[in-house]
């Protein structure tokens, strides 16, 4: 059994982050999103892995290396634009030969791992399987209709009038026969080969192809608001860890994790927060759910239901809640006259000011 891990595509949804950056590595948790399905492959007992990558491709490499640190041997495959998931099993035959193997989209976030489902897909021989999971907004995933039986009839790919609210979770397993049906399938209206289609192949030429209800935690992390809830779910669980330097004037309640180098000082946290190696928290609030990455600076400030990336400052603002701040940004307040607000935001930013 091999993965193919899909770490290429565009990122529209969370420009201007995924302008520098690839979407797979934004932190959930201050761990990128990525790294949490490779631990989810690895525990599955899957150690062979190909990884597609696109424009960000040296970024990921650098972030993933050759995968032995997870306990995985990485195969990068690279691809040359985002012509769909499908596609990316087209470029990886030579990489997954004749093998059965799990497909995982490099932006969802599973809790729970995927040990079941590989266990599920092996025991039960079958061609292909999927999982689905239930949405408020069927329409902005891929679709699928059940029969009586819980048998598959049909999928759609981001369908404007969902046929339900069954929605496809980027998680697949596929037998080899899935090459056949890859070769099979002509681009969709979008330009891009859809995995939906292929499956949609399989079921119309016979083979059997079966789904699984996800039980626990599914986000894909395209939107800021899938992301701040995916850190929301791995905040809950993490326990308290102090290794940077507190100062006795700080007050720190609640599941807290401060990692080496980090110094807090005069400063009110309230957990579950995490903060990363090198950051200074100085006359400030850090409120729950909030991960703050390394090197940054958070100082006569309030901040909380956020995620900010390294190397970024927030200073003398308050108060911010439910954002995600992007590697080296400056927030800051301005001295007046005049009262005004000075930006300077790159391209698809969108800022929400009160005042
Ligand atoms: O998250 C679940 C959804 O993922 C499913 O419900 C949909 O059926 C499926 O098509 C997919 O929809 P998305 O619009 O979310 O796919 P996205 O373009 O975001 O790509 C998913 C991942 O695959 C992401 O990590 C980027 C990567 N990718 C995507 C394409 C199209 C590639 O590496 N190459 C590609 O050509």
């Amino acid at each position: 059994m091999k993965a193919l891990v899909l770490a290429g595509g565009k990122g529209t949804r969370l420009r201007p982050l995924t302008h520098t950056s690839a979407k797979q590595l934004v932190p959930v948790a201050n761990k990128p999103v990525l790294y949490y399905g490779l631990e989810a492959i690895r525990d599955a007992g899957i150690t062979s892995v190909g990884i597609i990558v696109g424009d960000t491709g040296p970024e990921v490499r650098r972030a993933v290396g050759d995968g032995s640190r997870f306990g995985l041997e990485v195969t990068y495959i690279p691809q040359e634009a985002p012509l769909g998931l499908a596609h990316c099993v087209l470029i990886a035959q030579d990489f997954l030969a004749d093998d059965p193997f799990v497909m995982y989209l490099g932006d969802n976030f599973l809790i729970g791992g995927i040990a079941d489902q590989v266990s599920a897909f092996q025991a039960g021989g079958y061609d292909a399987q999927i999982l689905l999971t239930r949405v408020a907004e069927p329409q902005f995933y891929g679709v699928a209709e059940l029969g009586p039986a819980g048998e598959i009839i049909a999928l759609e790919e981001k369908p404007a009038v969902p046929r339900s609210d069954l929605a496809i979770v980027g998680v697949y397993l596929f037998s080899p026969v899935i090459h056949q049906a890859v070769r099979a399938i002509e681009p969709s209206d979008r330009g891009e080969l859809e995995i939906t289609d292929a499956i949609q192949w399989l079921i119309r030429t016979g083979h059997s192809v079966q789904s699984h209800m996800v039980s626990g935690y599914w986000r894909d992390t395209g939107r800021l608001q899938d992301m701040l809830e995916c850190n929301r779910i791995v905040l809950e669980s993490v326990d308290r860890d102090i290794k940077g330097a507190v100062d006795t004037l700080s007050e720190i309640t609640g599941r807290v994790v401060i990692a080496p180098g980090a110094v807090v000082e005069n400063s009110i946290l309230r957990g579950p927060i995490v903060i990363g190696a090198d950051t200074k928290i100085s006359s400030a609030y850090v409120g729950p759910f909030t991960s703050i990455g390394e090197g940054c600076v958070v100082q006569n400030a309030e901040i909380e239901y956020s995620i900010v990336l390294d190397g970024s400052s927030v200073d003398g603002v308050s108060r911010i809640a439910h954002s995600l701040i992007g590697r080296n940004v400056e927030v800051s307040r301005a001295s007046g006259p005049p009262y005004t607000h000075e930006l300077m935001v790159g391209d698809h930013s969108r800022i929400q000011v009160r005042s």
